[in-house]
């Protein structure tokens, strides 16, 4: 598919107030800052609190996003929501921002990819764009593991926290695409390593159904195996359909699923620390949301000046993984 050039115009985000700490998790686990902090890299994580949910995240990040391009609810085309634990199953996260933002003039859909939900939705926001009919395109990730977790299960609930991210793209004026290369992947038959399931309750006049949990459950060491041979590989493919080398690249922006996991990418990138933004430790894994969150929250920190070239790159259940060479030009999210 030949694709009309994209522009990435803002990047918003949302996170929960609410802050809980390993130490406070030593008070319903047995659990420690040490072990935590040492195998992953997380000293926090920010929580969803009474009524707070992952379509109010979803709506506050699409509003930053929005607002830090300067452009009205009504211009926006289309909207995608990634969410793996969405408020509602329908009506979508999607449709719920749409009314909130007043989008009135936008298609609004959800995707499930879990964490690499924000890398797939810029292939179909890009997709959508190169059709010529939608121009606007409002990407927004929004995930609150935390209400789906098995707080009984130490090995997977340290893990997670709450928020969202958005990017606005638009067809570009001046021919520079801004996605220099995209590699997305899928591989179901490692599904059952990180599952979340929606069993729902059978008709009273059946069986009760006697498999399925709905709580969030994951083999951690087999994610980690897999996602440490896949991941290289994508960012890999990615760099050579750009035509560019580490060497070219100014930042890593990966996934924040675990330090480790990010320090084996840099390593193989050959980085120094300055160009990888990492900032598991304040948020955890939120999913989807993780890479839009450390995107943003560099660039209005300063860490990633513009104009310069990054890598995205996200991997999570399903299994899907996927990465992303983006221009990130200068001025982006100044207004
Ligand atoms: O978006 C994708 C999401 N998923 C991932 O990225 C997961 C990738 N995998 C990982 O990050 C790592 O596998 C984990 C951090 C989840 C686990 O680290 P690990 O080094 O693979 O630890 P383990 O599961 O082998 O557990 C080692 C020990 C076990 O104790 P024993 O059996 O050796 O006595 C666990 O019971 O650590 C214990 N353990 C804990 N101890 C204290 C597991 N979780 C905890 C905990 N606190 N929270």
């Amino acid at each position: 598919m030949n694709f009309k050039p994209v522009q990435i115009l803002s990047v918003g985000m949302s996170v929960p107030e609410t802050v809980i700490t390993n130490d406070d998790l030593t008070k319903i686990l047995d659990t420690s800052d040490e072990w935590i902090s040492t195998r992953t890299g997380i000293k926090q994580r920010h929580i969803a609190n009474g009524d707070e949910n992952s379509t109010l995240f979803g709506i506050k990040a699409a509003q930053d996003a929005l607002n830090k391009a300067g452009m009205n609810g009504e211009a926006v085309d289309a909207i995608i929501a990634a969410s793996s634990n969405p408020y509602n199953i329908y009506p979508s996260t999607g449709c719920a921002i749409q009314d909130a933002i007043g989008a009135k003039n936008a298609i609004a859909f959800d995707i499930t990819v879990a964490c690499t939900g924000m890398i797939y939705a810029l292939e179909l926001g890009r997709s959508l764009i190169a059709t010529g009919k939608y121009k606007n395109v409002l990407l927004v990730a929004t995930d609150t593991n935390s209400k789906f977790l098995d707080w009984s299960d130490r090995g997977s609930c340290v893990l997670f926290g709450d928020g969202a991210g958005a990017i606005l793209i638009t067809e570009s004026q001046d021919g520079i695409d801004d996605i220099i290369a995209l590699n997305i992947n899928a591989n179901g038959s490692m599904g059952k390593f990180i599952a979340m399931n929606l069993i729902g309750e059978n008709c009273p006049l059946v069986d009760p159904a006697t498999e399925g949990c709905k709580k969030i459950t994951m083999n951690g060491k087999e994610v980690y195996k897999f996602v440490v041979q896949t991941m290289p590989e994508s960012i890999m493919t990615c760099l050579k359909d750009a035509n560019l080398e580490p060497k070219d690249i100014d930042y890593l922006v990966p996934h924040q699923a675990n330090l480790r996991i990010i320090e084996g990418l840099q390593n193989r990138l050959e980085f120094n620390d300055d160009k990888v933004i990492v900032n598991i430790d304040k948020y955890g894994n939120t999913s989807a949301a993780s890479v839009p969150i450390a995107l943003c929250e560099a660039i209005e920190t300063g860490k990633i000046k513009t104009p310069s070239k990054a890598i995205l790159c996200a991997f999570g259940a399903g299994m899907a993984w996927g990465s992303a060479v983006v221009r990130l030009r200068e001025g982006l999210n100044q207004k």
